[in-house]
């Protein structure tokens, strides 16, 4: 394989290898927003669903609607009797039961009134023999019948993987109860009300170049009224209106009828974690379609000004100094410097003409007042359906500036589309390949259920080789969905699976940040015998230089059974080091990561000689390798 180093094609974009983000399989409310309790603000479809609750006379615990209240009007309004242990009792199941961790402090906040003082809570997290593992018993302060706030902190005793929250009433006397919540002590950043710190640092450890949210259909919605509308996403948690979560569906595998958005986790917050992990902000706007919209609803043309306006005032939002109207809410919430949004997302998977007259006017609007502003269009998903060559047809005659392209696909498609980009027309549109991820079957207990097994991983990262030798017009890449609760999901493949203690990063993990970390800045040509190598004798490569760390870096799949040698002959350079690193992961085609064997894939590091500016590699059968050469 022969590399060129004096002859760098085109740059690399600074985004090119990034995370998409969507509340699907519970990857916010029951993911990575950090919430204990479920239905905190009885706002569920049924009031109390995850609640047990005891009471001694009916009555004494009733759900009531606060009439001043309209984005979190209901209440418990409790009643003591002389009230001890096991009379008036509230138990709440958390997110498939609560993550406790011995040691850990545990910050437990509600809202109440009441006319008196003199009712006592006790508070503790049980395991799941009932067994309590922390506790602590708080006086609500003020009897004036107005709402308060009042907090409390405490440690656990002990670790449980399915814990709950149980509260009981001591003494005599009526109150109201709302916001009920929990947060474990190890928040990302220590954030009070903020992410879990163990699945943001596997974000953060890929170094992403940019984080796409909300989603995903969850844009979209089952219908309008069910979109993702940002600016009930903001400002303080207990006024943001919960909605039912688009995944909230029957699936063949795991159903969720508990799934709803808090809404915890907001567009503010979304910024802010792009800002921590130091990714572009990509934010998805809903474009006037709901998710199928031929099957559910479009907004009339005369009526989208309105989502037009979410667009322009979200840009105010993250840019607007604190003298705008927006720039102001974002100051108010703490963060008075711009976020400095660069893009933004009009439609997901969105199609048809519909979509083209809706896009159009969001397109002046932006453009008029934001000239330098990217627009993310997207495709219609599908690469084979007519509607994406429609689609792409005319976004290039608009000169749309991103294409957003999906494809959930079988491994063996990925390998045979290593070239897809090739024949792109390098001074047209950009691609952003939104979403993808190879779709391959499990086998054992797994059968029938897509999996994160090498053979999807390694279809992947040769597939990824093939992005990269086209950075010329793949500009954007991320991988779909991103995180799911082994408890509660309803979509397979994700890039990362928790549980409510647990976290690790499938095999695909380890490819994208293997590629996110080794990104580069321009791409070199490689080639084998005058070609791009993009499947001969089933190996797949490409090569970049990294002008910051000063580097050759090849990346190489080997998706045959057997073993292969190439020799990586560098020219057009003076001098390199005579040790080169390399990075290898491989396995055999069904193995995976879990929570109990989390590193059954993981990379090896080693070094390996640079002699004549040759490097003699061993490609193990079925392998990623990435090498990398100093330059002198
Ligand atoms: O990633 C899961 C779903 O796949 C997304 O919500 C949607 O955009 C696509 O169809």
């Amino acid at each position: 394989f022969t590399v060129k180093v004096n002859e760098p094609v085109v740059a690399i974009q600074p985004t090119m290898w990034g995370v998409f983000f969507e509340d699907i399989n519970f990857g916010a409310d029951g993911g990575i927003y950090a919430e204990m309790v479920k239905n905190r603000s009885f706002e569920f479809s049924k009031p109390l669903m995850g609640w047990a609750t005891k009471r001694k006379q009916e009555g004494d615990l009733l759900v009531l609607h606060r009439k001043e209240q309209t984005n979190n009007p209901r209440y418990l309004h409790l009643t003591a009797r002389n009230a001890a242990q096991g009379d008036l009792e509230l138990t709440n199941e958390g997110f498939r039961g609560m993550g406790v961790k011995k040691g850990l402090r545990y910050d437990l906040s509600f809202q109440y009134r009441q006319p008196a003082t003199g009712i006592t809570l006790h508070i503790a997290l049980q395991n799941s023999k009932g067994e309590v593992i922390g506790s602590t018993v708080v006086k609500p302060a003020d009897g004036d019948n107005q709402w308060h706030k009042q907090a409390v902190s405490f440690q656990a005793t002990d670790t449980a993987v399915k814990g709950k929250l149980n509260i009981w009433l001591e003494g005599t006397g009526t109150i109201d109860v709302d916001m009920i919540s929990l947060f474990p002590g190890d928040t990302w950043k220590n954030r009070p009300g903020g992410m879990r710190g163990d699945m943001v640092q596997l974000l953060a450890d890929m170094k992403p170049g940019f984080i796409r949210f909300p989603g995903g259909c969850i844009v979209e919605g089952f219908d309008l009224s069910n979109r993702y509308q940002w600016k009930k996403t903001i400002g303080p948690v207990e006024e943001r209106q919960l909605m039912i979560n688009r995944w909230n569906v029957e699936f063949p595998h795991r159903s969720a009828s508990d799934y709803f958005q808090t809404f915890g986790l907001g567009f503010f917050e979304y910024f802010q974690l792009a800002e921590d992990i130091g990714a572009e902000p990509l934010p998805i706007l809903n474009c006037g379609m709901a998710c199928q919209f031929n099957t559910a609803e479009l907004v009339p043309m005369e009526d989208l000004q309105p989502y037009v306006q979410d667009a322009l005032d979200l840009i105010e939002f993250a840019n607007g100094d604190v003298t705008t109207q927006w720039g102001k809410v974002r100051a108010s919430m703490g963060h008075p410097k711009p976020f400095h949004l660069k893009m933004m997302g009009v439609g997901n998977e969105n199609w048809g003409p519909q979509y083209i007259e809706r896009l159009k006017v969001f397109t002046k609007a932006i453009k008029e007042k934001y000239s330098d502003f990217k627009i993310v269009n997207s495709s219609g998903t599908d690469p084979d359906k007519d509607r994406f060559a429609y689609l792409n047809k005319e976004l290039r005659s608009m000169n749309a500036d991103i294409i957003d392209e999906h494809y959930y696909r079988a491994p063996e498609w990925f390998l045979a589309n290593a070239s897809r980009y090739d024949s792109y027309d390098r001074n047209g549109s950009k691609v952003f390949a939104g979403e993808y991820a190879a779709h391959s079957k499990g086998i054992g207990s797994n059968a029938g259920i897509n999996v994160n097994n090498w053979r999807a991983a390694l279809a992947e990262a040769a597939f990824m080789t093939g992005l990269e030798r086209n950075a010329a017009v793949v500009n954007m890449a991320s991988y779909a969905p991103l995180f799911a609760n082994t408890d509660a999901w309803q979509w397979a493949p994700d890039l990362i699976w928790v549980n409510s203690l647990g976290v690790y990063g499938t095999a695909d993990y380890h490819v994208q940040k293997l590629f996110s970390l080794n990104k580069g800045t321009k791409v070199l040509p490689l080639t084998w015998d005058g070609k791009a190598i993009a499947g001969q004798d089933s190996i797949y490569a490409s090569a970049c230089i990294d002008e910051k760390t000063k580097e050759v870096i090849f990346k190489i799949a080997n998706v045959s059974a057997k073993p292969q040698n190439p020799v990586l002959q560098l020219e057009g350079i003076k001098s390199v080091a005579t040790v080169a690193e390399s990075i290898v992961v491989k396995g055999d085609l069904n193995d995976v990561n879990s929570l109990e064997t989390p590193d059954k894939i993981a990379p090896q590091y080693a070094t390996v000689a640079v002699k004549n500016k040759k490097v003699a590699t061993t490609l193990a059968p079925y392998s990623f390798t990435i090498i990398k050469v100093k330059m002198q």
